[in-house]
């Protein structure tokens, strides 16, 4: 049985794409069975309608701070898809700890850096200004804490000397669109189990290729 699984999103979509695409394969053990957006106009609705995935809009501005409200509507319109997993792409909005826990362990985000590094808003800005010379992409189980949460999968890109927000964004958004389905499918087919603050991944060889950068020479 394929895992039902509910996509959040706020904005374009474009994980949440590589998410609908990857869970098109027959074997893929997770289906798509609906993409929940706070914001009306979120571009990714109208990619998901042309996938033929059902679409929900639960407008979070007016709830304002009241998150639990906004949280109670979102919780009926994952009970009445029977969600069982939630990937968060892209979705702007902060959980209470009470809807963080009831999904413990079956709630993945996906962050544009390589985490515990550059949390938050402008990642991209935050590694270019820290000087680091590589950064990637990271899916994680979602905790009360922001962009923090035991890690499933990351991919890594070298930082070039003229990189620009925009343009290291460009190559970190190719990554997370290769790791995301790859840990959804490491979630949905049981292979993952959460060890206290830890990911442990079963029959899981690190790949080996390393990264250098620069370039040496
Ligand atoms: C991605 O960079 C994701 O890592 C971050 O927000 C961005 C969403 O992009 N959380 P998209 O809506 O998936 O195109």
């Amino acid at each position: 049985m394929k895992r039902r699984v509910a996509i959040l999103i706020s904005g374009r979509g474009s994980n949440m794409a590589a998410l609908i695409a990857a869970a098109r394969a027959v074997d893929f053990p997770a289906e798509i069975v609906v993409v929940i957006s706070n914001r009306a106009d979120a571009g990714g609705l109208e990619t998901a309608g042309a996938s033929g995935i059902p679409t929900v809009v639960i407008e979070s501005k007016p709830f304002g701070r009241d998150r639990a409200a906004f949280e109670a509507m979102l919780q009926r319109a994952l009970d009445q898809h029977n969600v069982e997993l939630i990937c968060l792409a892209g979705f702007m909005r902060l959980f209470t700890e009470q809807f963080v826990q009831r999904w413990h362990g079956r709630m993945l985000n996906i962050h544009p850096s390589l985490l515990p590094s550059f949390p938050g808003l402008d990642p991209h800005g935050q590694a270019l200004k820290a000087g680091v010379r590589i950064s990637g992409a990271t899916v994680h189980f979602v905790i009360p804490k922001t962009d923090a949460g035991p890690i499933v999968m990351q991919g890594a890109v070298a930082v070039a000397g003229d990189d620009t927000p925009d343009t290291l964004a460009a190559r970190i958004l190719e990554i997370e669109h290769r790791i995301y389905p790859e840990a959804l499918r490491l979630l949905a087919s049981g292979k993952v189990r959460l060890v206290g603050n830890v990911c442990r991944v079963s029959g899981n060889a690190a790949s080996d290729a390393a990264l250098i950068s620069p370039a040496a020479g």
